[in-house]
């Protein structure tokens, strides 16, 4: 097929608009299909075709779809994502900045348990997706948190997949309101680093259809997003990218969505294995892909037809976009807006885990002493493509000072010192081979400074206040280790023993923050302070968030959305989660053909019981349950009511704050299903709420709905969706440890059929509770 034979004459073809897209596909090349549906980061020559390299276009975008001219078709530009807009602050030659908002990360904006406040974040990063000239940002992270060890925990949202969807959609829904688009990622099951690019993720039926790909079911119809992205890996024995399976039969037939579907950036696969799964567009793009595509159409080993598919998707997709639309981007969002957002939503993220009554801070406490180095290195967010080049960020010296608290000079400039000092020493000392084995991958930035108890003693005049701040750095490529990572070092422990110990013999408090994209060990020493803040990663007002919740400004509503164990192994996937191992060793072993051996499955073994459905159900002990937060008031709740109106359940309780300040207050819904032909966790997240701000004595009723179908199991035996008939208990809690009262429903049975899709090829042990 010639590229000319196709063509219409120059000035006839057909102009892309919403209305022509038929015309427009029956105008195009087979050339021009191909390269539509390969990404423009090669430089393609032929056909028309623009280059399409994001450098030219947005520099430090992720990717673009390539144009085509002759047929009124622009380039898009695709940009990492979540927590922001990930593209270079600065250009050559240029004297403008492009910095981005900073946003919490996917953690702290699910602790929120506020879909509202999630949707105006995605607002906000969807104005910014616009005017830095991009179309689509390259998120929400949502892969399961299957296990504390995932480097990139810190992107998505939650052991729980209700919870993860429901922050998800409500993220898609906020970015395209603003007429940009999202690529919900990583789909699917792609809940560990190591060996992400080939692992055989094997998982039951079940297993997938309950927790994997649940809440990309619910962010797929709730939130209906553009795009979505496929992961690296295989899914039971196929890779995701080339899994019809996954991407047709689950994603489209089952789930009824009707984007576009994107690789995870990858180079040459089996490209027309791709096209034929449905995975529409090849990112970043190579220029064999595109030849791979007419080649094997013109064998026909592709069909034209899953290429036409492809190509009427892109198209769908392109106009909508603001390219295409011509928005007229500024290149300036309103990031003093955006940094007010972030601090009114990274506040509602933070979870109080402990307070003895010391926080808020009194107004005596007026010097603080603070340790750990990232106080002063705070960290706003994770590492890896879902880093953002924020204009700034507020550490916890600076913070603590806009709230009105000086900290000790000395303690200050020691800290500063050092840290300059091991940040030379560290640039020195790093072997240029070794470029990615970046000082941030792993743990916190430097080593802790140990003071000797001598130092701690003669510190003169003592601070009114200890505040010791623990940071964990994680990201894209590798996972995280247990010891020194989960777990504190050993000069972390002892800086929390010798500060506890000086401060109190001075009859003075001591405050932990957790500066962390994900779990880490408290149990062995949560008794020592007087009270322990999660401040996540809260983005680029982070010492701001951290003194609105020391002061009280901020009263804590956060709760977590995952189990803290006592220790690591605790978690059941601990025992099949890949060694983490250090990138460097990793890379020189890695073969690109065959991968690393021992590497290259991993068995779900804990099955559904994954994060509180396993701690719940097998009665294990925790450091700190899920869906568990302090707040600085308490909350009464009166006897719920549950009831149901056809297909509908609805449950509604009253929240009323009895305490002394303003507060919010999250309601968690849990069901327990009677007994049936399925075993079952003894409980399963099924609604959410959140009050508004309540001042002291004041009541809100929340009523929180869902649907019959949403307390279904997955039957594999008949590959259907399950309720079974009988006698529900539905919890109405704090946290899942907290049941505040549990009302029983009779609810009918039903089964809705699905495609029997994903069946895992080997077999494993299933953990069960019989
Ligand atoms: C990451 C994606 C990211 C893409 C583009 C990949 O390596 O897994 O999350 O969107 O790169 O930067």
């Amino acid at each position: 097929m010639s590229i000319t034979a196709q063509m219409a004459p120059a000035g006839e073809a057909p102009q892309l608009s919403a209305d022509n897209i038929d015309e427009v596909l029956a105008a195009m090349t087979l050339e021009e299909k191909a390269q539509l549906l390969v990404g423009g980061a090669s430089n393609f020559a032929a056909a028309g075709a623009v280059v399409g390299g994001s450098a030219e276009a947005v520099p430090g975008a992720a990717g673009t779809t390539v144009a085509i001219p002759r047929l009124g078709i622009p380039a898009t530009i695709l940009t990492d994502g979540p927590a922001g807009v990930r593209i270079n602050p600065t250009r050559p030659g240029d004297d403008k900045t492009y910095y981005a908002t900073a946003f919490p990360i996917g953690t702290a904006v699910a602790s929120t348990w506020n879909t509202a406040l999630a949707e105006e974040i995605g607002r906000a990063i969807g104005d910014e997706t616009k005017e830095y000239h991009c179309d689509v940002i390259l998120g929400p992270g949502m892969n399961l948190h299957r296990n504390p060890l995932c480097g990139r925990n810190f992107e998505y949202y939650s052991e729980d997949p209700l919870l993860t969807g429901k922050i998800a959609a409500a993220y898609v829904r906020g970015v395209q309101s603003e007429g940009a688009g999202t690529s919900i990622k990583h789909f699917a099951v792609n809940s560990q680093e190591t060996q992400r690019t080939s692992v055989d993720e094997r998982a039951s039926q079940r297993a997938l259809r309950e927790l994997y790909l649940k809440g990309f079911e619910i962010a797929v119809k709730e939130g209906k997003p553009w795009t979505v992205m496929a992961s690296y890996n295989a899914v039971n024995g196929t890779l995701a990218q080339e899994n019809r399976e996954l991407l047709t039969d689950v994603l489209r037939t089952d789930w009824g969505f009707d984007g576009m579907v994107m690789t995870d950036w990858i180079g040459q696969r089996n490209t027309a294995a791709q096209v034929h799964a449905g995975n529409d567009l090849m990112e970043p793009g190579q220029a064999q892909q595109c030849e791979e595509i007419v080649a094997k159409v013109n064998s026909g080993e592709l069909d034209i037809k899953d290429v036409d598919t492809s190509v009427r998707r892109l198209l769908e997709y392109i106009v909508k976009t603001p390219s295409f639309k011509r928005y007229p981007a500024t290149d300036a969002p309103d990031l003093k807006k955006h940094a007010e957002i972030t601090r009114r939503t990274a506040n509602e993220g933070i979870v109080l885990l402990k307070n003895n009554g010391i926080l808020p801070l009194s107004p005596d406490i007026k010097t603080v002493a603070l340790f750990g180095v990232s106080s002063y290195e705070f960290l706003s967010g994770g590492v890896g493509s879902g880093c953002v080049h924020p204009p700034y960020v507020v550490d916890m010296v600076t913070g603590l000072a806009n709230a009105g608290l000086s900290t000790t000079p000395r303690l200050t400039d020691t800290y500063r010192k050092y840290i300059q000092y091991a940040a030379d020493k560290f640039e020195m000392d790093r072997h240029p081979a070794k470029w990615f084995q970046s000082p941030v991958m792993g743990q916190q930035k430097y080593p802790e400074i140990s003071f000797s108890q001598y130092a701690l003693a003669t510190e003169e005049p003592l601070a009114d206040a200890a505040i010791i701040t623990i940071g964990r750095q994680a990201g894209e490529g590798i996972d995280r280790e247990i010891d020194g990572d989960f777990n504190l070092s050993p000069d972390e422990l002892e800086m929390l023993h010798d500060v506890t110990a000086r401060f109190h013999s001075a009859g003075k408090p001591v405050i932990v923050i957790i500066n962390s994209g994900s779990v880490i060990e408290t149990a062995s020493w949560k008794s020592l302070p007087d009270a322990i803040i999660v401040a996540w990663q809260p983005g680029m007002e982070g010492g701001n968030s951290v003194a609105d919740i020391l002061t009280g400004k901020a009263n804590p509503s956060g709760k977590l959305t995952m189990t803290w164990p006592v220790n690591a192994i605790d978690h059941p996937s601990t025992q099949n989660y890949p060694l983490p191992m250090d990138l460097y060793t990793y890379n020189t072993m890695y073969d690109w053909t065959k991968g690393i051996s021992g590497y290259h499955y991993t068995n779900h073994g804990e099955d559904i019981y994954v994060g509180y459905r396993y701690f719940d159900t097998f009665d294990k002990d925790v450091s700190y349950p899920f869906g568990y937060g302090l707040s600085y008031t308490d909350f009464e709740y009166s006897r719920p009511a549950v009831s149901a109106k056809g297909d509908d359940i609805a449950v509604s309780v009253t929240v009323k704050n009895t305490g002394r300040v303003p507060g919010k207050e999250v309601v968690q819904v849990y069901a327990t299903a009677p007994d049936g032909t399925l075993e079952k966790p003894a409980k399963e997240l099924k609604a959410f709420g959140k009050t508004r701000e309540l001042k002291p004595g004041e009541s809100e009723t929340l009523t929180m709905t869902l649907k019959r179908r949403d307390l279904a199991s997955f039957d594999e035996s008949q590959s259907a969706w399950v309720v079974d008939p009988g006698t529900y208990q539905f919890h109405i809690a704090a946290s899942v440890d907290d049941v505040r009262a549990s009302v029983p429903l009779r609810v009918e049975g039903m089964t809705e059929k699905t495609t029997d899709a994903l069946k895992p090829r080997v077999d494993f042990p299933r953990l069960s509770r019989k």
